[in-house]
């Protein structure tokens, strides 16, 4: 395995591996890498026949009063679990090479990120999109893999892929969740014991809502009350941002409730935002 640096030097190994035939699959990440994204490497290890898995804490998609500072990093710990799973590439590039000062192009995606967790965090798709795009010109991959748990931001990119041609193929994963439900996020490091309790019953509303919905009901507002309700039983549940059923492209919320569409959530636990969702 390799680690990679530099953007060019990245993008030139790319493009050689490209001339030479290989089926490149990619991991974005932000690191401090949990079995949800080791899932999403095994299925690229799979699929492709070279493996680059990126480690980058983006400032570009963190609001002013949000966690950029605290976000969790472990590179030593990412590069041995990476290792194990026979990743072929760590491109680990430093801010200031991704931003240079001159830097002044951005991606955004129209109307996609107006709901769910765009409403409440301005400006971070623009920048989900804009890395996003700049690491597939770097890594240049045929398949780039992302966790359905941020799926929002999955279909923000399938669209950004679509209307701007980018030949790259974006794989949607199952969300990996905890043996008691709770959904893999590197952010779940932040939780207390008493916090960690709290957050399982953002999975219980879930299930219990996609229950409830196969038992026949369709009135969203009824579906809605009752995960709120959930919520609302954990003692460590601060804030509710949002608790919607959407339609899953439009992302637009619906009144009636129907087979695939998604129930997604946001909450905040002390001061850590979670989101989960789940498809009907
Ligand atoms: O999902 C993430 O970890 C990030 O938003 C991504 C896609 C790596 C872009 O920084």
């Amino acid at each position: 395995m390799e680690v990679v640096k530099s953007p060019l030097e990245m993008q030139n190994i790319a493009l050689n591996l490209k001339k030479a035939g290989k089926r490149i699959g990619f991991v974005p990440t932000m690191g401090y890498l949990h079995e949800g994204h080791l899932s999403l490497v095994r299925r690229a290890k799979q699929e492709n026949d070279v493996v680059v898995v990126s480690i980058f804490v983006n400032p570009l998609q963190f609001g002013k009063n949000e966690d950029l500072d605290r976000y969790p990093r472990d590179f030593e710990r990412d590069c041995s679990l990476c290792e194990r799973e026979k990743v072929d590439y760590i491109f680990y590039p430093s801010a200031s090479d991704m931003y240079p000062e001159d830097f002044k192009t951005y991606v955004e995606v129209k109307d996609l990120p107006d709901v769910l967790c765009g409403k409440f965090r301005p400006g971070h798709f623009r920048g989900v999109t804009t890395v996003v795009l700049k690491l597939f010109n770097i890594v240049q991959p045929d398949n780039a893999y992302f966790g359905e748990k941020d799926y929002q931001q999955l279909k923000i990119i399938q669209r950004m892929v679509k209307d701007l041609n980018v030949p790259v193929n974006v794989i949607g994963c199952p969300i990996v969740r905890e043996p008691d439900g709770l959904a893999m996020s590197s952010r779940n490091k932040y939780l207390s014991e008493e916090e960690r309790k709290s957050a399982v019953f953002i999975s219980k509303a879930l299930f219990q809502v996609k229950e409830t919905f196969e038992r026949g009901e369709r009135d969203v507002n009824k579906l809605k009350d009752m995960g709120i309700n959930i919520l609302k039983q954990a003692p460590l549940i601060r804030e509710i941002q949002y608790f919607e059923v959407v339609h899953p492209e439009s992302l637009e919320p619906k009144e009636i409730a129907e087979s695939s569409d998604v129930v997604a959530v946001a909450v905040y636990i002390g001061n850590t935002r979670l989101i989960d969702n789940i498809r009907l």
